[in-house]
Parts: structure tokens; sequence; C-alpha cells
């Protein structure tokens, strides 16, 4: 099992001699973050974690989420950004495979969705993960404050011990604070890896094989990423360049477009991912994101004619679990009897082939990323594939990639506006 990059449709945009001039930068770039010497290195403890998560862990984890589901209808997972979205984008990309229903909260402050939420939900067994790394983010801080009054009037004390458990610091914040005291479960999330970069900790893991999601593979695959990217040349390191050339011909925008819907979700967390960590100093890529051919019909025109300032990176996945073989027609008004007989996914890779080919003649290179199935075992290497580039890519870039000092800004005038000391 491996992930390939396809770049063909960089040429003329970034060519072989582009890439051994950056080689050595990119060693460089390598080598600080293997050694700990280049900035916000504090933070890089995601580098091996794969490979440093005990199978005893996994274990413990297995025979969590079958206890929990015993006696759970569904989970509401409570976390926002990197407390959200690897959760999201790993059961959304693994679709039909969770054996609980999950729900999320504490990713928004809209009422009237958590009301629906809690309405759906009234008549349930309930099981509550509530993740937040500092304890004292405000999304998820008043929906577990909600949703824990709701548990509250639904069961005594000794049911909530069986049904909440945090995810959170060691020692520090309030959520740790509310474990303790309130004798809840609780699984620590490592201080050197920050909330983009956590969904390998118990950040993702505790609600994933609560949700039933077969942790092990999702990490056998990051393991495998560990090992191919960790090599001296390898594809994240040549997609972390090719962006980074980009960058510099003025593609400031790059477009995350896969043809298969259960991507969307990872391309929320992929944009946390490559946002947060290089969109900084007035410098960064904007990352955007497609799901075709849905948004051919919507963003097609501006991809194939608009502004040249992008560049798209597909993600293709090979083979379907189903194959739904296409009628044919007696009448073919519609003209489409020239697929008859043939599977619906191979009209979609054709879809894929014209697309990479049109934007390409448009003046959109593009690159491709192919895996050959969706399952745990190609999104773990996924995951971190892009993890390793997006470090790369930062320090390319000149920047921190593991800080986010600009997401504070909001806050402090939010904190004004609600009277929060
Ligand atoms: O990148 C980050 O660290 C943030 O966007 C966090 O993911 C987000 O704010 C959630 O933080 P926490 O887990 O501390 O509640």
């Amino acid at each position: 099992m491996t992930i390939r990059l396809n770049t063909d449709n960089l040429k003329g945009y970034v060519e072989q001699k582009d890439l051994e001039v950056l080689a050595s930068e990119v060693q460089e770039a390598a080598r600080a973050l293997e050694q700990g010497t280049g900035t916000g290195s504090d933070y890089a403890g995601w580098l091996h974690l794969p490979s440093s998560i005990q199978e005893s862990f996994l274990d413990e984890l297995v025979s969590l989420g079958e206890e929990v589901r015993a006696h759970s209808d569904c989970l509401i997972s409570i976390g926002i950004g990197g407390s959200y979205l690897g959760i999201r984008s790993t059961l959304e990309f693994l679709r039909g495979e969770a054996k609980i229903p999950v729900r999320f909260a504490g990713h928004n402050m809209n009422a009237d969705y958590l009301a629906a939420l809690l309405d759906s939900v009234k008549d349930q067994d309930i099981s509550v993960v509530v993740i937040s790394k500092s304890g004292t983010t405000t999304e998820p801080a008043l929906a577990f404050r909600i949703i824990k009054e709701f548990l509250e009037k639904k069961y005594n004390a000794d049911e909530l011990r069986k049904r909440i458990i945090c995810v959170t610091d060691q020692a520090k914040g309030a959520l740790r604070k509310i474990a303790d005291q309130n004798g809840y479960r609780s699984f620590v999330i490592p201080d050197n890896v920050g909330g983009r970069f956590s969904v390998l900790t118990p950040v993702g893991l505790v609600p994933l094989a609560i949700a039933g999601i077969d942790v092990k593979a999702l990490v056998k695959g990051a393991r495998e990423g560990e090992k191919e990217y960790g090599k001296d040349s390898n594809i994240a390191y040549d997609y972390a360049a090719s962006r980074y050339q980009l960058f510099w011909e003025g593609r400031v925008i790059e477009v995350l477009a896969s043809f298969y819907d259960n991507m969307l979700y990872v391309n929320e967390w992929w944009k946390q991912l490559y946002g947060e960590s290089e969109g900084k100093e007035g410098k960064g890529i904007f990352p955007a994101s497609l799901i075709l051919s849905t948004d051919l019909h919507s963003m097609g025109q501006l991809l194939q004619d608009g502004v040249r300032n992008m560049f798209e990176t597909f993600v293709q996945i090979e083979t379907q679990k189903q194959r739904i073989v296409i009628p044919r027609d007696d009448q073919d008004l519609d003209q489409l009897n020239c697929v008859a007989g043939k599977d619906l996914d191979f009209v979609n890779k054709q879809g894929y082939k014209a697309t990479a080919a049109a934007h390409f003649e448009g003046d959109v290179p593009n690159m491709t990323i192919s895996l050959d199935k969706a399952d745990a075992e190609h999104l773990g290497q996924l995951y971190y594939f892009f993890e390793k580039a997006v470090a790369i890519s930062g320090y390319l870039l000149g920047v921190n990639p593991f800080d986010q000092p600009g997401v504070e800004a909001y806050k402090k005038k939010m904190f004004e506006l609600i009277g929060k000391k």
C-alpha cells in the first residue's frame, strides 16, 4: 500500500531542474525537523508519533469502544479545530464503517444547531467525548456546559461517570479540573503535538475507537507514512517543494480537489493544517477545496477561465467498494449508451482525466495524489503525508509551521464583548 504523486501537469511550471535547485533547502528543512533545531520544534511531537504508539494502548481503546457502545445509542463528540476536524474527516472518509452514530458539537455556537441535535437524541442513550487541548476554548466549553446540564437531567452521577470522557492536557486547563473533580475518565493530549497535528493522539483515537473505527489500521498506515516520508527523497518532499515553487510564481491559492465526496472533510482537515501552518508573516498559500464533479458545475468556470493565481491538487481514489453498472436504454435520448455496461466509476475517472487536462491547458498547473482505496490504512498514510509535507513547506517559507498566533485576535475581541476576563 502506498500513495502516489503524479506531477506531469506541472510541466512548464515546476521542472526537474527547479526541484534540484530546491533539494538542498528541502534536505536542510528535513534535517532541522528531525534534529529538533527548526523553529517551533517543541511542537514536532507528531513526527515520530505513529511509531511510538503502544499496541497495549490501541488494545485499551478497542476495549473502551466496545464498552461504551454497549450502553450507548449515539456518541456526541465535542471539540473545534484540531479537536474536531480529524475525527470528522476520518468518519466521513470511512463512510459506513462507524458502528454507532457520531454527532458533533462545540464546533460552532449556533443555537438552532445545538437545540436540534439535543432534540434528536433526547430519547437515546448518549455518551460524550469532550476534547480540548487547552481546555479553555469557548465554543466546546459552552457546548459541554449545555450538554452536561442536559445529561444531568437524564442520568445520575455514577451513570455520568460512565458516559463522559475527557481528552485534554495532563495538568492544565478547565477541562482537566472538571474531569478530576467529577471523576470522569480522561485521556492525555501530549504537550508536544499541536491541535492540527493531533488526529493520531487521543484527540482522534479515543472518539474514533468508540465509534468502532479500525484505529489499528489508521495507525498502521501512519507508521508506513512515517517510514516512507522519512526517506531522503520522497513524494512528501516533492509535493512541498513543488507548491513552494508555484507560490513564488504567483500561485497563491491551492485547490485540493477530489472526484470522491467522502474527501469533503479530509479537505476541511487539510485546510486547517495548511492554513494555520503556513499563513503567517504575510506569507502562505490559501488552501481552498472542491468536490467534483459537483463543484465543476459551480466553480468550473472560475477554475478554467478566471484569475490565473491558483494551482490544483487532485486526490484520486483508484477503487470504489461498490460497482454500479450503467444500464442500456433502448431510446438513448440522453445519448449515453456509449457507456452502457460500464461501471459508473469508469466515467468518474474519465471526468477526472478530462478536468486535469482542461485545467492544465487553461493555465492551471495541477498534480495528483492517488490512493488505491478509501480505507483506514490509506487515510493514516495520507494524514502523515500531508503533515510531513506542511512541516517542510513551512520551513521552506521561513515560518514557524507549528504555532498559530493569529487565531488569538478574534478571541481577545470576543472576550471583551462577552465580559470574559
Ligand atoms: O490549531 C489549533 O491549535 C486550534 O485551531 C485548535 O485546534 C482549536 O482552537 C481547538 O483547540 P483546543 O483543542 O485547545 O480546544
